[in-house]
């Protein structure tokens, strides 16, 4: 029987809210966790995974990573990400390229990403330091993001996603 999981990283709720999203448009058994939630788990009853996270400082966090990783050889996956910085641009694709690379072992059925907001006092420390400067700028107007198109277009990728996972 297939199974679908969800997992996400998520500091502020703006991946969890995605997250959730694609979970309600997740036909068949299904279950959604953080990644916290599944260190310790094999995964093998899941035979497609959605991976969300926010993008930190240009990249993916650790626990994302080491979940890449350890993916058995061809495991259908699907990556997703929130991130500050404008729709489209390199520096919502960066994070999610490299999350490709390293899980180049699986198989990846897609990617999403969508913008995230940014606390104000949060925007107001990052945006001095020169790492953060190109994105936090940015990230300003993405005050009202994740909002309800952003959770369309999640659940039109999660359809997607299984659309191709019952064509392989
Ligand atoms: C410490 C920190 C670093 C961040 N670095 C980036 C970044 O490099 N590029 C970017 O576009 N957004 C960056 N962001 C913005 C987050 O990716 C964005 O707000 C995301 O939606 C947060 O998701 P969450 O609520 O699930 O934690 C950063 C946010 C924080 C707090």
């Amino acid at each position: 029987m297939s199974k679908t999981l969800v997992t996400y990283v998520s500091l502020t709720g703006n991946t969890k809210s995605i997250a959730e999203a694609i979970y309600a448009a997740v036909e068949g058994e299904k279950s959604i966790k953080s990644i916290e939630d599944i260190l310790d788990e094999d995964l093998i009853e899941f035979s497609l995974i959605f991976i969300g996270f926010p993008v930190h400082s240009h990249s993916i966090s650790f626990k994302t990573e080491a979940l890449i990783k350890r993916l058995p050889p061809k495991k259908k996956i699907a990556l997703f990400s929130t991130h500050g910085s404008l729709a489209g641009g390199h520096l919502a694709r960066e994070a999610l390229e490299y999350a490709a690379v390293i899980g180049s072992h699986t198989q990846i059925l897609g990617t999403f990403s969508t913008r995230g907001k940014v606390s104000m006092n949060a925007m107001d420390v990052l945006s001095r330091s020169p790492e953060h400067k190109a994105w936090a700028e940015m990230a300003v107007s993405a005050r009202s993001h994740p909002d309800d198109n952003d959770l369309v277009d999640a659940k039109s990728f999660a359809k997607w996603v299984q659309t191709l996972f019952a064509q392989k």
